[in-house]
């Protein structure tokens, strides 16, 4: 199939020969698939705008194939496409043209639970979702939630530094992440894999692959840092008049709740209207310009019902709000979190979508939103904001009944030029992958794009690991 729009040339890798398959079939029997039907799933991305052409699929279960694969791939200079849950957003989970995929979904066992210091430790391809019942039975939760929990895996987590709807709380991975084993481009092992909280012993080299999306190496097992699972939790959807107000009431709240604010979400009016439209999932409030969800987490039911129920006279008495309904049961917390979680896959149903992840300073986020907006004039079917005000990040959404290069055009480079004016950055949480690799300029500056570009010589001097991503094309 030809190569995805904006993709480079394909560099001069070898082409997978009987042979190879094998080694491969040696080393992994019934694990090496070459079946197109099977292989097909694995070539598109989540979004389906991405299609790849590989033909070989390769499922280790142990570091140790891992590690015989990538020393045999750099032998023969094979590129090779590490991949987790394949729910990235950027294009980066899979090949643009005939890289070998590896996937870690068979690398699904957990290691160890230290349930003392919350200490998890498991091989790369667990699904985040699974971690998390494994650990509420015992009284802990993970350090990360997402919309994709269901499918995404740590591995794939840690290599796109993911962020989601708890960073507000627990930080990023940068910090929760306490060890990485990793499979290097010659197929050294790097144990990194510590549990410790405090090891300042030299360069914290584990920090490299966190967020490096593939490209440095290949993450075998991680080790994490996980939080007591709160004894109370509650939800509380809001509806405001504007976004000043929003951003009045996220003010209001973090003095207010402090410690046991654990999210601040928003989604916009069109948000909603996709929801009830594609998913059939109802306002549970009066139509507002403008919706939040707040979610608290603490040890103690009655104090935070307490701080809860004055913190939402006190946004009602100030008109800060203009509706809102609150949940402590598990079920309508769920359905009320779905409301924001879901509105990813409400956009799949409305069209071809053009996804943006943006850091901003708080005041400027929605602003974006409306400018896009007048920008396009009628050019776009539906043009949306939502994302993790908490964290400053905006998540713009355009999208077309059907891919329009011409509407692409009128986003591009308008949305970067948008963003660098204010000093944000082009991609917040979701990596930059083959969609975004090109725009790195517009939010770092050339030396820094220029060390980066010496440490992937460094690691991975044939450039085997996961080619035409997150770098742009001239820094080779
Ligand atoms: P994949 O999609 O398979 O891979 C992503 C990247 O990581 C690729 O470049 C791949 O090569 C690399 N990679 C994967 N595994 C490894 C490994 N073991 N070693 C080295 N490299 C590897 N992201 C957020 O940050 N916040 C959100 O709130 C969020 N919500 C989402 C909601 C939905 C509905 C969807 C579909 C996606 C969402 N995402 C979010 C994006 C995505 O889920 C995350 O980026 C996630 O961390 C990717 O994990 P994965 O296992 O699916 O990785
Ligand atoms: C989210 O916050 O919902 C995710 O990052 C996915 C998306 O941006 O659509
Ligand atoms: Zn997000």
């Amino acid at each position: 199939s030809p190569p995805a729009a904006g993709a480079p040339e394909r560099l001069p890798f070898s082409r997978v020969t009987e042979e190879d398959l094998a080694f491969f079939r040696k080393i992994l029997p019934g694990r090496t698939i070459t079946d197109p039907d099977l292989v097909e799933s694995s070539n598109v991305d989540w979004l389906k705008s991405m299609k790849g052409s590989s033909e070989v699929l390769l499922r280790p279960q142990k570091t140790e194939e891992v590690s015989q694969i990538i020393r045999y791939c750099n032998s023969r200079n094979l590129a090779v496409n590490p991949q987790g849950g394949n729910t990235g957003l950027v294009g980066g989970s899979v090949p643009v043209y005939d890289e070998i995929i590896l996937s870690t979904s068979l690398m699904n066992n957990i290691l160890s639970f230290d349930s003392i210091s919350g200490i998890l430790t498991c091989q790369a391809g667990c699904v985040l979702e699974n971690l998390s019942l494994y650990l509420e039975e015992r009284d802990y939760i993970m350090p990360l939630d997402l919309g994709a929990k269901g499918s995404c895996q740590i591995g794939g987590n840690v290599a796109t530094n993911a962020g989601g709807l708890r960073l507000l709380r627990y930080g990023s991975l940068h910090g929760t992440v306490l060890g990485l084993e990793v499979v290097l481009a010659d197929g050294q092992v790097l144990d990194c894999l510590a549990s410790l909280r405090k090891d300042n012993t030299g360069y914290d080299l584990k920090q490299l692959f966190i967020g490096s999306e593939g490209t440095l190496g290949v993450i075998t097992a991680v080790s994490i840092l996980c939080p007591r699972k709160p004894k109370s939790v509650n939800v509380v959807f809001l509806g405001c008049e504007t976004y000043e107000q929003l951003l009045k009431a996220f003010q209001l709240c973090r003095g207010m709740l402090g410690e046991i604010l654990s999210a601040f979400e928003f989604l916009d009016s069109e948000c909603m209207r996709l929801l009830n439209t594609h998913l059939k999932l109802p306002n549970p409030i009066s139509d507002c310009p403008f919706y939040i969800v707040i979610e608290t987490s603490g040890s103690d039911p009655k104090h935070d019902a307490e701080k809860l129920h004055n913190f939402l006279e006190e946004a009602m008495a100030s008109s800060l709000v203009s509706d809102g309904t609150v949940a402590t049961e598990e079920s309508k917390i769920k359905a009320l979190w779905s409301m924001r979680e879901r509105v990813t896959e409400a956009l799949t149903h409305d069209g071809f979508t053009y996804k943006y992840d943006i850091s901003l300073p708080l005041e400027q986020i929605y602003q974006l939103v409306i400018d896009m907006r007048q920008h396009l004039g009628g050019r776009a079917k539906s043009v949306v904001g939502y994302g993790h005000v908490g964290d400053g990040n905006l998540h713009l959404n355009i999208t077309s009944s059907t891919k329009d290069p011409a509407l692409l055009a009128a986003i591009e480079p308008f949305v970067y030029e948008w963003t660098a004016s204010c000093r944000g950055s082009i991609s917040a949480e979701h990596g930059l992958g083959l969609k975004k690799r090109n725009y790195i300029y517009y939010s770092k500056p050339s030396q820094a794009v220029g060390l980066m570009g010496n440490i992937k010589a460094m690691l991975d001097p044939k450039g085997i690991l996961n080619p035409y991503k997150t770098l742009p094309d001239d820094v080779k």
